[in-house]
């Protein structure tokens, strides 16, 4: 069984889909974040991402794994650091080369060789897995969204105001949604859910109801 959780930043994919993960028993993949370990080592290695050398380079000398639920990059754990401003303002822009988003769909589907998976992203409908069990479309307004990243933002330490946040979520979603390669958008058969003024747990619950309507 393969649940496709796809959206837009700041939508709630991850939090909602590791709850749904963890009250189901499935395996979570975030490939958000894997998208974030290239942006980091594309920052860390200098690299230039319209250079073809670099791009191979990128993808040959990196390896993701994934060890007790952790991610590992090039066997080491990785945590915050992907989550920085730096390699938020960067991602959007490595997660569009072509030869990349081909090393971690390949990457994606090897690592969701599972009974049970929940993945969260931009194309788990549409590309990743296009015949997915379930999918699902996650919305909510910009603003909410940013006010979502502002309070993450706090938690770690990083003070950022409001209007950035929106300004760079908007042109994050810009981003996604033009890029030749696999733009974010629904997938024709995924069911919209819309999580502004709705809590986690309202969402949590209202997926929850749709595996089990599926379940039959
Ligand atoms: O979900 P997130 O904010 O951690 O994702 C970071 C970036 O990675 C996002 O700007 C777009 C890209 N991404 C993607 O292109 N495809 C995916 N399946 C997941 C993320």
């Amino acid at each position: 069984m393969i649940i496709a959780i796809d959206g837009p930043a700041g939508s709630g994919k991850s939090t909602i889909a590791k709850l749904v993960a963890s009250q189901k028993g499935l395996f979570y993949l975030d490939t958000g974040a894997m998208y974030r370990m290239m942006t980091l080592r594309t920052l860390e290695m200098c690299l230039d991402i319209h250079n073809n050398y670099d791009v191979e380079r990128l993808i040959k000398e990196n390896t993701i794994t994934i060890e007790e639920g952790g991610y590992l990059l090039n066997g080491c754990k990785v945590g915050l650091e992907i989550r920085t401003p730096e390699v938020d303002a960067n991602v959007s822009r490595v997660s569009a080369v072509k030869e990349v988003r081909e090393a971690m769909v390949k990457r994606q589907r090897e690592l969701s060789q599972r009974s049970s998976v929940i993945l969260d992203g931009r194309d788990i409908g549409t590309v990743v897995f296009p015949n997915a069990n379930i999918k699902i479309f996650l919305t909510a307004s910009v603003y909410e969204r940013a006010v979502r990243r502002f309070k993450e933002y706090l938690e770690k330490g990083v003070e950022l105001s409001l209007e950035k946040i929106e300004e760079e979520i908007s042109k994050r979603d810009f981003q996604d949604e033009n890029r030749e390669e696999s733009p974010l958008k629904k997938a024709d058969d995924a069911i919209l859910v819309n999580t502004t003024g709705k809590t986690i747990l309202e969402v949590v619950d209202n997926i929850l109801e749709i595996m089990e309507n599926h379940d039959g």
